[in-house]
């Protein structure tokens, strides 16, 4: 560590004693006091007490801008008024029934007018609504392969959880990369179906079908790659990937868990014009409730009605984040607040880069819909591979330093992105901005000093 770096992790811990009790408290009963991976991090996490509209404040009081906003599942921003009155008033009149009723019809029809597919299923989590998603491909091609990009994450079933944060020695060939297991317990059996390819590389995918001919059932996806920072997809990589599987027989799956409700009215497939055969959604279209929706064409989806494709779970439709999901589409991700966001992430953006090119520092700005990053990169990334390179411990000067002066820029982890909720304000994004003046100009000198050190490796 160098000492600007030292500084701010003393002033994070001189600001946050109660989160390092609490953490310290978790540990006891919780694998490394957090209930999810991504919410570990040295020296220990904030903890929250409470949160509204564009703010939380932790357990010691200080309050923050919130850009991490549940890892970008809360376009609403906290507790929107909407979202919380259509819950509240479902929480006292049966809270789950394991029995359709009449909210159900209503948020296909909103889903189903939106984006581009004919009937849907509803979950709970995104990594639930990826794993039907795949097994529908399967079962609608009759193959078992799925294709997925290097550093792409879709969840935590089986099949999602290969080379997602590969390491450089095991990465093989980037025409052909190697399909290594997120961690122990992965089948072997369910690595060997998972086929890697390399993000914009159109030659890596007709190289897999080419490999694997008649037995890829999908390409799955995030339109914009979002587990790098956010690395958009070069002009004609979609249609190329629409056409590549067309010819192939094979089903295009965008996992839009993030992109879904933030790039836009209609997400990926208006923004970008290609339509894929299979759309998975979560994250924001709960506003802040658990809720997820898989969709495709009557014919794919007929594969359950027919009883050929098994598709339950519990809590499903439960009416609390139904009406919570119907507020959403009704009251948040409208074109109004659509527009309101898109005004201030052309504001924070554009703040960004005219401290960037003021300060010297080696980076840009990657901004998408609600979504952006400052990427702390000489050039732009392509890649998972490219994205691999930068140097973290310069980034989480970037974080801390933020966190200080009261913003939480982005999530913790520089793969992530930041968030611009329906809630954010001028001000927010003023205030957002005043930080990264005040931090940009030893974040520029840090770099400097550091260039021609060995990077270090980037993942969890
Ligand atoms: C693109 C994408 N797909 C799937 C998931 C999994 O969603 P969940 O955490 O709700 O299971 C995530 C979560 O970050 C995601 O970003």
């Amino acid at each position: 560590m160098y000492p600007e770096l030292e500084k701010e992790i003393a002033t994070y811990e001189r600001r946050t004693p109660k989160s390092a009790e609490a953490h310290k408290k978790n540990l006891k009963r919780i694998p490394l006091g957090v209930a999810s991976n991504y919410r570990a991090y040295d020296p220990y996490p904030i903890f929250v007490k409470d949160a509204g509209g564009s703010k939380f404040r932790d357990l010691d009081g200080n309050e923050y801008i919130d850009h991490n906003l549940t890892f970008g599942a809360l376009m609403a921003g906290h507790c929107h008024p909407a979202v919380m009155k259509a819950a509240e008033k479902r929480l006292s009149t049966g809270t789950m029934f394991g029995m359709p009723h009449d909210m159900e019809w209503e948020l296909a029809e909103e889903v189903c007018t939106r984006f581009p597919v004919e009937m849907c299923r509803f979950g709970n989590s995104g990594t639930e609504v990826t794993m039907h998603a795949v097994r529908m491909a399967r079962a609608a091609t009759g193959r078992d392969k799925i294709l997925k990009f290097e550093g792409a994450y879709h969840g935590l079933h089986d099949a999602a959880l290969v080379s997602v944060k590969p390491h450089a020695p095991e990465f093989g060939d980037i025409n052909a990369p190697t399909s290594v297991p997120g961690g122990l317990g992965v089948p072997k059996a369910s690595i060997d179906n998972v086929t890697i390819a390399t993000f914009n590389d159109l030659n890596s995918v007709e190289h897999r079908f080419k490999q694997f001919s008649g037995q890829i059932a999908a390409i799955i996806l995030e339109p914009i790659l979002m587990n790098v920072g956010l690395c958009m997809p070069e002009p004609g990589f979609l249609q190329g990937l629409r056409d590549i599987a067309d010819k192939n027989g094979a089903l295009l799956i965008f996992d839009e868990v993030k992109t879904g409700a933030k790039l836009g009215w209609a997400g990926a497939s208006e923004y970008f014009g290609v339509k894929p055969d299979m759309i998975c959604l979560a994250k924001s279209i709960g506003g802040g409730l658990p809720l997820a929706a898989f969709g495709a064409s009557r014919a794919v989806m007929d594969l359950i009605s027919q009883h050929k494709v098994f598709h339950g779970g519990t809590y499903n439709t439960n009416p609390v984040s139904m009406a919570a999901g119907l507020a959403t589409f009704r009251h948040v991700l409208t074109r109004e607040n659509y527009a309101h966001v898109d005004k201030l992430s052309k504001k924070l953006t554009e703040g960004y880069r005219k401290i960037v090119a003021k300060t010297g520092i080696q980076g840009y700005i990657a901004s998408a819909g609600a979504n952006g990053a400052l990427m702390l990169f000489p050039k732009e990334i392509r890649n998972y591979r490219d994205w691999t390179t930068i140097d973290t411990d310069l980034w989480r000067y970037y974080w801390f330093a933020m966190v200080n002066r009261g913003v939480m820029a982005q999530p913790y982890w520089w793969d992530e992105q930041w968030t611009i909720s329906v809630q954010h304000t001028d001000a927010d994004i003023d205030k957002h901005l005043a930080a990264f003046d005040d931090v940009a100009p030893t974040l520029a000198k840090v770099q400097q000093e550091r260039v021609g050190k060995e990077p270090v490796m980037a993942g969890h």
